[in-house]
């Protein structure tokens, strides 16, 4: 059940048979020399609205803006400061709240937000007290992170990864365009601080991949993560509310 396509009168009914709510979370950001600025907030959106779809979950519109600020060196990106992102996560929170949901999972598509997510659950579990609040980021879910291990192995590397890019081409097929093959060995992974500065990313990172061949991406892989995501996502929210 899409909270963009309902009523408030459909809403308050949800509400007497459910408190769990969905909000997807990504960000706007480059992804490498083929990728699209929409890769990580199109992902869980459209994932979670699949999965929302069968288990008749209420899941918000996609917080699109995620915490980007390493990838402004590259235009087009469009970032919120951890303290920005912090008092949005909050105040959506905050609004579903006051309306009466308790269960809220967060479905993330972007690393770079994952510490400000907890950084203001951590505030937000101390002004609502019966609050359930959860994180996931479906790149990690167990069963998708064990196939693109198989069919990427280090390939895969940290960002514009061919299991993002592939979902995206299952997402929109015949728009994303085929990378050719790139060299995934420098620089040194073991140099590289966590997040870098933008101007330091740019640097390292010429072309705004990170240790990733995009070049392995299809629609077929693409299609077989988004299923396995779905998929583990129906549980996730099931199970919402019980821990
Ligand atoms: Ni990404």
């Amino acid at each position: 059940m899409e909270l963009a396509k309902s009523t408030w009168k459909q809403v308050e009914k949800y509400l007497k048979s459910s408190t769990k709510v969905v909000i997807p979370i990504g960000s706007t950001e480059q992804h490498g020399p083929t990728g699209i600025f929409c890769t990580d907030y199109v992902i869980p959106e459209r994932i979670t609205i699949a999965a929302c779809e069968r288990t008749g979950t209420l899941v918000t519109p996609v917080i699109s803006f995620g915490m980007s600020n390493h990838h402004l060196a590259f235009a087009g990106t469009v970032s919120l400061n951890p303290s920005t992102l912090m008092k949005v996560v909050e105040d959506v929170v905050g609004s579903l709240y006051h309306g009466g949901f308790r269960e809220f999972l967060f479905v993330n598509g972007h690393g770079g937000n994952t510490s400000t997510l907890d950084a203001a659950f951590s505030e937000i579990r101390e002004k609502y007290p019966d609050a359930s609040l959860r994180a996931i980021s479906w790149y990690k879910l167990p069963a998708v992170h064990k196939k693109a291990e198989k069919l990427f192995g280090k390939r895969e590397g940290s960002h514009s990864t061919p299991s993002e890019i592939s979902v995206t081409m299952h997402i929109f097929p015949g728009f994303v365009k085929k990378a050719r093959k790139y060299e995934i060995s420098t620089p040194d992974k073991k140099k590289v601080k966590y997040l870098p500065s933008a101007k330091e990313f740019r640097r390292l990172f010429k072309d705004g991949r990170m240790w990733s061949d995009p070049s392995l991406a299809s629609e077929k892989h693409g299609k077989a993560l988004f299923d396995l995501a779905v998929k583990e996502l129906v549980k996730e929210i099931k199970d919402l509310g019980k821990e």
